[in-house]
């Protein structure tokens, strides 16, 4: 592993035991100012008091402990004295020069870290992996069954994945326990590489935006231009910076002249594009819809399919798309399938395609344009693997 790889994991174990610390201190100081205030209201003896008071200077020295960031700063010393002693203008040493530049950023990441205790902290991408899942299991209730049962994979940045299976399979559990809701009974997940655990799952969220089904329900301001400031309010973005975001995330979508309209008035397809400038706003690398297009009339849904399509060629996002929607998956890179909380298939379209009486026999539909293959295979034409409806008409036309 190279010395700024393993800071950059430094780092961000640093600013989870700041953040984690800094929670400490404030309970801590909090019980001093009760403690004393029972001392006036002679509820508490002055032992009491003073006992408080210890564990609050403990507290307070063992967080001084903690805002050592010598490390990264030997790191960023290392890396000078590697440049220093490159021969100037080969190729090792642009490459000692990038790893210095990087390694005195950490440096004063590190410090921005101590300033703000690990608050609004942004882990940092350890890998081109956007998510591990490792055997994951999960249950609603003791001695229920897992809703969630075993499931392994692997997804890497920019792909757009489709999770298909029939009422009940697990496939929003699953995506709960994506987004941090839900914590996993067994198993582990990574994002970008960064372990999720209870303590920096706020920090996780970060990578994360998600679409729900119901466009109605995720509205908040009175105007579109409102409601995706909403998002960056909460993110504490900087005011003279959100008009831009706003206005950007919209055009993505198409909504930019909208932005002054009352979303309640606007169609499902639009509200449910509003939806996605929102998330958009707050630029996730990972993009979840929970079945966004299933309460849309077809106008609404190709609208926002279209987008989503949009979306994933840029491939700048990485995208997991739960739908009941077959012909949905044909536009995806993979398919998850879940099956009574297990993942029973995992590949391409065409992979999962070619098994049409699985398929069957775990009641999932087959998409149109597969249907209209198959009868014409059984006609004894070879067609296969046609994304849309023109892909076909070309394909047979071929023939
Ligand atoms: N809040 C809950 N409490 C208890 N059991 C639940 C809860 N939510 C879901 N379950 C159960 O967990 C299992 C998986 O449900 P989940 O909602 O994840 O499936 P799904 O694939 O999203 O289904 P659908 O296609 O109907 O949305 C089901 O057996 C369901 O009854
Ligand atoms: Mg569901």
């Amino acid at each position: 592993m190279s010395d700024n790889l393993k800071a950059t994991e430094k780092l961000n174990e640093f600013r989870l035991k700041l953040n984690e610390h800094n929670d400490k201190l404030v309970r801590a100081s909090q019980k001093m100012i009760i403690a004393r205030s029972k001392f006036a209201k002679r509820e508490v003896d002055i032992e009491f008091v003073k006992n408080v008071e210890k564990e609050y200077k403990d507290v307070k020295r063992e967080f001084k402990e903690i805002t050592d960031n010598s490390f990264f700063a030997q790191n960023a010393k290392e890396a000078k004295e590697k440049l220093k002693s490159t021969t100037k203008n080969t190729k090792e040493y642009w490459k000692a020069f990038e790893e210095y530049k990087l390694a005195v950023f950490i440096f004063k990441e590190s410090k921005v870290a101590i300033k703000d205790r690990g608050h609004g902290g942004q882990l940092s991408k350890l890998s081109d992996t956007a998510l591990k899942l490792d055997n994951i299991k999960f249950r609603y209730r003791e001695g229920h069954p897992f809703a969630v049962n075993g499931v392994s994979v692997e997804v890497k940045h920019g792909d757009y994945v489709a999770i298909i299976g029939h009422n009940g399979s697990g496939k929003s559990t699953l995506s709960k326990i994506i987004i941090g809701v839900l914590l996993p009974t067994t198993g582990s997940i990574e994002i970008y590489g960064n372990k999720v655990t209870r303590n920096n799952i706020n920090m996780v969220r970060k990578f994360l935006g998600i679409v729900f089904q119901n466009p109605d329900n995720q509205f908040i301001g009175s105007t579109v231009r409102d409601d995706i400031a909403f998002g960056l309010e909460n993110r504490r973005v900087e005011p003279s910076k959100m008009a831009d975001i706003i206005l950007e995330s919209a055009k993505k979508v198409r909504m930019e002249e909208f932005l002054d309209h009352e979303p309640l008035m606007l169609s499902g397809g639009q509200k449910q594009r509003v939806a996605i400038a929102s998330a958009l706003a707050l630029s996730p690398n990972i993009l979840i819809f929970d079945e966004a297009t299933s309460m849309l009339d077809p106008k609404g849904k190709s609208e926002v399919k279209q987008i989503m399509v949009e979306l994933k060629n840029t491939r700048e996002k990485t995208i997991f798309s739960i739908t009941h929607d077959m012909d949905e998956i044909l536009n995806a890179d993979k398919v998850m399938v879940m099956n009574k909380g297990q993942l029973v298939k995992f590949g391409t379209p065409k992979e999962i395609l070619s098994e049409k009486d699985f398929l069957r026999s775990i009641h999932l539909d087959i998409p149109f344009v597969a249907q209209i293959e198959e009868a014409l295979q059984n006609e004894g034409m070879k067609v296969s693997g046609s994304a849309n409806l023109e892909e076909l008409v070309k394909n047979i036309c071929q023939k």
